[in-house]
């Protein structure tokens, strides 16, 4: 059973305490795109994969980039999209090339475009979650080396005070960083993201690291701020393995694979980085090749966010499948609830609050995503009887969106919207699923609780939370 054992925080005063978030999460870029200032936007205009197949959805291709589902101009009707579907939080991004554009130059466009969200959210009594850092950052920083340099480290904590002394009244529940791992693997590994490398584990390590002491550093400027103490400053992680699915001497080179990309998606480092304070970062043949701790021991961190969807499983040709009986989404891995309880198990040993900041699923037929929700929902509510820390649930995400390197091709969305026009907003049966939990079930937390722990008993049906896993 987990309970609190240690705080890396500094306790809160906190709101949240009682509530059980639930809403959705988005990124700004990737539901606006076409800004021309941040590095994907260069990076999604400028490279072949985005420009010569329509496939990925780009600029010769059959649609263009453009500016996605457009929250930028229409979140005024997105964040009411958000509460039709009975959120109270809103997890978003902060566009760091849209507030400073140029080095030292903010945007006050920009800044007034966050007030006119955040008041579209305090009208309908939704909680803000914003996150400083979703994978993008302004073209001139990439161009000054990002966060392979380790004096670049003070350009976001510079961005991060900016952020809060204009925001930092309006929003409790801050993160630092999405997925900083996840960031590292795709841009200097999978060469599926800006700077686009192919490989180069030993920049890889050193940018994670970097990233993981900007957390800290941020961490620290915001709480020295006024306000700063009331703030709940945390980090966002994607959880995820990847196993072989056979065991003979066949599969001995997937399951090598297997486990190098285990150790690059970096649940291992990270989690290890923050029970101890210590980085280390290891490289296929060399060995060690970053080894550092933190004089001030763990990191700070008041809450967890846990951004799960799934385990990758390969067969010995290495194609991705499932194991028997598992379900496909239209990304390259199965519905796996199972990974939800164990991303929560592993993670209740920070001994902070827990939030699930990201789960959802690609499936363009809308075939599997009432099971998916309610599988994974069920998974976060045993996880709440069995004592877990879990204080709320974001569903990735509200409105069909830009995909990364696979652009709008994967259809995440809770409504239906088509980037050639097709469709528009249009709630799609599956999300009914989530709709009827989050209207049904309390919003508060110790109710929620009693709820899980009961139906943990006597079993799921009443919730109509029966069938797989
Ligand atoms: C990222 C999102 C992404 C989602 C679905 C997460 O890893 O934070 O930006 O769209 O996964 O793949």
């Amino acid at each position: 059973m987990a309970l609190k054992t240690r705080s890396q925080g500094t306790g809160s005063s906190d709101p949240y305490d009682s509530k059980f978030l639930k809403g959705v999460a988005i990124s700004v870029w990737q539901n606006s795109c076409d800004d021309q200032l941040s590095n994907w936007s260069r990076y999604a205009y400028s490279r072949w994969p985005f420009t010569h197949f329509g496939l990925v959805g780009t600029t010769k291709g059959k649609y263009k980039i453009g500016n996605s589902c457009n929250f930028w101009e229409r979140y005024r009707e997105d964040i009411q999209l958000a509460h039709d579907v009975g959120s109270n939080t809103f997890r978003f991004s902060f566009e760091w090339g849209r507030i400073e554009p140029t080095h030292g130059v903010i945007d006050p466009a920009a800044i007034k475009r966050y007030h006119e969200m955040l008041d579209a959210m305090e009208e309908l009594g939704i909680e803000p979650n914003a996150t400083l850092h979703h994978f993008t950052h302004p073209i001139w920083f990439e161009d000054k080396g990002g966060f392979e340099k380790e004096e670049n480290i003070e350009f976001f904590v510079e961005y991060s005070r900016i952020i809060f002394r204009e925001f930092g009244k309006r929003i409790k529940l801050w993160a630092t960083f999405n997925e900083p791992t996840c960031y590292t693997f795709l841009a200097y590994i999978g060469a599926m993201a800006p700077p686009g490398y192919i490989g180069n584990m030993i920049t890889a390590g050193r940018v994670l690291h970097h990233m993981l002491k900007a957390h800290t550093a941020a961490y620290h400027a915001m709480k020295a701020m006024e306000g700063g103490s009331g703030a709940q400053i945390g980090l966002v992680h994607h959880h995820i393995t990847f196993k072989s699915r056979g065991d003979n001497i066949l599969n001995y080179p997937v399951k090598w694979v297997c486990g190098w990309m285990e150790y690059w998606w970096g649940w291992d480092v990270v989690d290890h980085w923050m029970l101890t304070g210590e980085f280390v970062w290891k490289v296929p043949v060399v060995g060690t090749w970053i080894k550092e701790k933190d004089p001030d021991g763990k990191p700070p961190c008041d809450w967890w966010g846990i951004n799960y969807y799934s385990r990758v499983v390969l067969n010995w040709l290495f194609q991705t499948t499932g194991f028997q009986g598992e379900v496909m989404t239209d990304m390259y891995y199965p519905i796996y609830p199972e990974g939800m309880y164990n991303a929560i198990k592993r993670s209740s040993k920070y001994g902070i609050p827990m939030y699930i900041t990201e789960t959802g699923i690609a499936d363009s037929k809308d075939d599997r995503r009432s099971v998916m929700i309610e599988s994974y929902y069920k998974a976060v509510l045993q996880a709440l009887a069995d004592g877990y820390d879990v204080r709320g649930f974001y569903y990735w995400t509200l409105v069909d969106n830009f995909e990364w390197a696979v652009g709008y091709t994967m259809r995440f969305g809770l409504y239906r919207w088509e980037a050639d026009g097709s469709a528009d907003r249009v709630l799609r049966e599956g999300s009914k699923a989530l709709v009827k939990l989050f209207k049904t079930l309390p919003d508060n937390l110790e109710k929620l609780k009693a709820v899980a722990i009961q139906s943990s008993k006597k079993g799921w049906s009443d919730l109509g939370l029966s069938g797989y896993a």
